[in-house]
């Protein structure tokens, strides 16, 4: 049985029991509208766990648009039946008002990986989603959390304060899920118009094209960003918001040479839809 609560105390007494029962708990934080991509962090967290919690809220704190905020999709009741059929023991589902209460003046600020790509874009989303997260982390008391490669730079972040803090929890990365196209599964996904639809796998064709000229032997970073660039000018209403090759770990953009490993990713405009992909060049 699910069991479906909104108060802290409800899911700190029923993960008592169960770690009084030396179970070991699985957590999956999301925002809901949930799609094959959280299925799959889900799924591992089962097999590995005893316990699976997922947690569902759309979190204010990490928007730094109040329209993205608004048009986020939601669909709880096709969330919940779908939890259910995978078989989650516990979805966390708080309110606003409780997440974040009159007098709410705390945050988690992180520097250094923060600083480029989305973090560079998004202005305060990094520190809304250490914020949430700890605080979920708090609550929960997972033995082990799942995050997807998606979000490559906020599993790094991520990790990185699981150590600065001392957080009693193992992280793990699942990889991308994609549709058959190639398009990485998003909730923002559905909000993408019939041709917008229709152009979005180009996104990952240009990292795949990316891949294989560097696997050709180009190493020159500024080549395979344009070639990438390139690309996604070519999609209809596109705003590329960055093309960056990185260092993996510290997420330092390279400056001459790319080197296999490296984080290749990309955020773009269709619309008003931002998309995000990634991947690692040469392992993929
Ligand atoms: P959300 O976008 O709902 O994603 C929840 C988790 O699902 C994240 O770890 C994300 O990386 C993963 N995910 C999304 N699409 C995926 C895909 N196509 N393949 C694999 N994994 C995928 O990320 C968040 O929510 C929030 O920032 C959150 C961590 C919940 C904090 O509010």
């Amino acid at each position: 049985m699910m069991s479906v609560v909104r108060h802290t105390s409800d899911v700190r007494c029923l993960v008592s029991d169960w770690k009084a029962a030396r179970r070991k708990v699985g957590f999956v934080p999301t925002m809901g509208a949930l799609h094959a991509g959280h299925a799959r962090l889900i799924t591992e967290s089962l097999a590995e766990c005893d316990r699976t919690v997922v947690s569902i809220f759309v979190n204010p704190l990490q928007f730094d648009r109040k329209d993205d905020l608004e048009s986020y999709p939601r669909s709880d009741e096709a969330d919940l039946a779908l939890l259910e059929e995978l078989g989650v023991h516990l979805v966390y589902q708080p309110r606003e008002k409780d997440m974040y209460p009159e007098g709410f003046v705390t945050r988690v600020v992180q520097e250094g990986l923060t600083e480029t790509l989305c973090g560079a874009a998004r202005p305060g989303h990094f520190d809304g989603v250490l914020t949430v997260v700890l605080k979920l982390f708090n609550v929960v008391q997972p033995d082990l959390a799942w995050f997807g490669q998606k979000d490559y730079q906020q599993v790094q972040v991520i990790r990185r304060m699981v150590k600065d803090l001392n957080c009693p929890v193992e992280v793990r990365m699942s990889p991308i899920v994609r549709e058959a196209d190639g398009l990485a599964l998003s909730s923002r996904n559905r909000l993408l118009t019939p041709e917008q639809r229709a152009a979005a796998p180009r996104i990952f064709k240009a990292l795949q094209k990316c891949d294989v000229a560097f696997r050709s032997g180009q190493r020159n970073v500024d080549a395979l960003r344009v070639q990438v660039a390139r690309e996604l000018e070519g999609l209809p209403e596109a705003r590329i918001d960055y093309v960056e090759i990185t260092d993996p770990r510290s997420l330092l953009p390279r400056r001459s040479d790319a080197a296999e490993g490296d984080l290749l990713a990309v955020a773009v405009y269709l619309g008003a839809v931002r998309l995000i992909d990634n991947l690692l060049l040469g392992r993929s």
